[in-house]
């Protein structure tokens, strides 16, 4: 028997407070024009005092759900990446967990930043080939605007992450006439780049405390990153594991209908399709309006993909990632 695991349903739900690059510049140095010009970034969301995380995830699971005509108590199993925990702990897929009232399954997070999504596919993948679980519930989940540095300092990077979630529902397709499914996952990682792009505190390894007040001081606990490092590294590395994907799909470029890749840089995504020569109706970007999700990012892409009908039943996609870590993956399914 080919059991493969299939998506049924997604969803996704950003919070509804806009803010726009015009927003952004009355707080730091910054303008509409350096921001468009070097990310293609418009306006992302950011949450309202007393929304959490599990908020976000949540409704994006609930919308998941009604697209796959499933109930919670249908779900086996919670998968939740994320970079930016509801607590330090336990992670959010507990509050999700609970957000969601479901019965005693089993919900971790994974951490694998703005590849997460598609790491938790493969766990996802893993847990429904191998029969443990029948339906895994993976879902991306970031509220990066209480953790940004919004003065001229953090500029760099605060200007282009947003908060989201997004979520989709995985099922064993054990039918031998259906081809729908997952068909080939790889994921990388290299650590020695880890300080290229992180948060420093609060950490564990810093002692006699996580946190002290010259860390604060010191603008520590907001995320740092070398922005053109990063960059540098991930036009390298997504056509990498894209194609090395595909190949161990036995499939080749012009047989993909979508190529959803991570909205980390607009400029990131032209680059890489510009190399591989990818038509612009075979490719989907949604960061003009949101921003840079990390792990939220791919699901929320994917669920506006399949609402706007540019992925039918049937068609084969890529999704492909970079991130902090370095962390870098590509995944290539049947919807
Ligand atoms: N507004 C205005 N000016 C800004 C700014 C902002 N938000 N952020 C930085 N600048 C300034 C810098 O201070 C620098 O000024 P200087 O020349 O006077 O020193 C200038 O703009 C150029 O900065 P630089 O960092 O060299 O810009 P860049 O062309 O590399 O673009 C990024 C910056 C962040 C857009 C780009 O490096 C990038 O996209 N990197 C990858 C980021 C990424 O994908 N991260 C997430 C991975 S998951």
């Amino acid at each position: 028997m080919n059991l493969r695991a299939r998506i049924v349903g997604t969803g996704m739900c950003v919070p509804d407070r806009v803010v726009t690059n015009d927003d952004l510049a009355k707080l730091m140095d910054t303008s509409d024009e350096w921001i468009m010009q070097r990310s293609g970034i418009r306006e992302r969301r950011y949450i309202d005092p007393g929304t959490q995380p599990a908020d976000l995830a949540r409704k994006a699971t609930e919308r998941a759900l009604e697209a796959a005509k499933l109930e919670t108590s249908d779900i086996d199993c919670i998968v939740l990446a994320t970079l930016s925990s509801q607590a330090d702990f336990p992670g959010t897929s507990f509050f999700l967990h609970e957000a969601l009232g479901t019965s005693e399954i089993p919900c971790f997070d994974l951490r694998a930043q703005c590849s997460g999504f598609v790491y938790s596919l493969a766990v996802a993948n893993g847990f429904i080939r191998s029969g443990m679980y029948r339906r895994v519930l993976v879902v991306g989940c970031e509220v990066h605007s209480t953790g940004i540095d919004l003065s001229d300092e953090g500029r760099d990077v605060a200007v282009l992450f947003g908060d989201g979630a997004g979520a989709a529902i995985l099922e064993a397709n054990d039918d031998e006439n259906d081809p729908a499914g997952l068909i080939e996952v790889r994921l990388h990682a290299q650590g020695e780049f880890a300080r290229k792009l992180w948060i420093e505190a609060p950490a564990s390894g810093h002692t006699p405390v996580r946190i002290d007040h010259a860390m604060i001081d010191e603008r520590r606990h907001f995320p740092k990153m070398e922005g053109r490092f990063v960059f540098k590294h991930a036009v390298t590395r997504m056509p990498q594991v894209l194609m090395e994907t595909l190949h161990a799909a036995s499939l080749k470029l012009e047989d993909i209908d979508l190529f959803l890749f991570h909205q980390a840089n607009l400029r990131i995504n032209e680059y890489v399709a510009k190399e591989l020569e990818i038509p612009e109706e075979k490719q989907i970007n949604n960061i003009e309006k949101y921003g840079n999700c990390s792990a939220a990012s791919i699901p929320m892409l994917l669920d506006e993909a399949i609402r706007a009908g540019r992925l039918a039943p049937g068609q084969l996609f890529s999704m492909t990632t970079f991130g902090s870590g370095f962390s870098w993956s590509s995944a290539v399914a049947r919807l």
